[in-house]
């Protein structure tokens, strides 16, 4: 069978998406579904194609034990409406780029990340790259927060 899909999207791809790619693969690997999850990230934006993540959200990342380094900046692209079951915006700017971009014919799941927490709506990823290291500190916080709620959401839903 098919992996459920997940693609995280924030501007960059070199801050959140990056992030909440890290933190949720790994609770997929200990929690021993890698063979029916798979995870990705992109960004709405070009500026960072290529790229690894920003140096901090690395470093804070591998504070709390998550592994990044490895990842590369991509964009968005329509294909991804076609490949992926569920994508999430950190933010309700990303979200409504995406929701510009939505293809004829995409069954998919659209929404913001934070909507798999008990905060109140709408909740968003604030984007920590203007700012200082408590930012991304703040992002992981609100990343890990929203992963165990997606997985709990998935658990329900799709594995039962
Ligand atoms: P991200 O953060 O969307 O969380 O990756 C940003 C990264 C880069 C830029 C903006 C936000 N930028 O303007 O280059």
């Amino acid at each position: 069978m098919k992996p459920t899909s997940i693609l995280f999207v924030c501007l960059g791809n070199i801050c959140r998406s990056p992030t909440a790619h890290g933190v949720f693969e790994s609770l997929v690997e200990t929690q021993g579904l890698a063979n029916v999850i798979s995870v990705d990230s992109a960004g709405t934006g070009d500026w960072h194609i290529g790229s690894p993540p920003d140096n901090r959200a690395t470093d804070a990342a591998l504070v709390r034990g998550y592994k990044l380094a490895h990842l590369r900046a991509r964009q968005i692209a329509v294909h991804d409406f076609v490949e992926f079951d569920h994508i999430l915006a950190m933010d309700l700017a990303n979200l409504s780029h995406l929701e510009r971009m939505v293809p004829a014919g995409f069954f998919g799941h659209l929404g913001l990340f934070l909507d798999h927490t008990d905060w109140p709506k709408p909740a968003q990823v604030p984007d920590p790259y203007g700012g200082g290291a408590d930012g991304f500190e703040q992002v992981l916080t609100l990343i890990e927060n929203a992963s165990a709620g997606l997985l709990d959401y998935l658990k329900a839903t799709t594995f039962t």
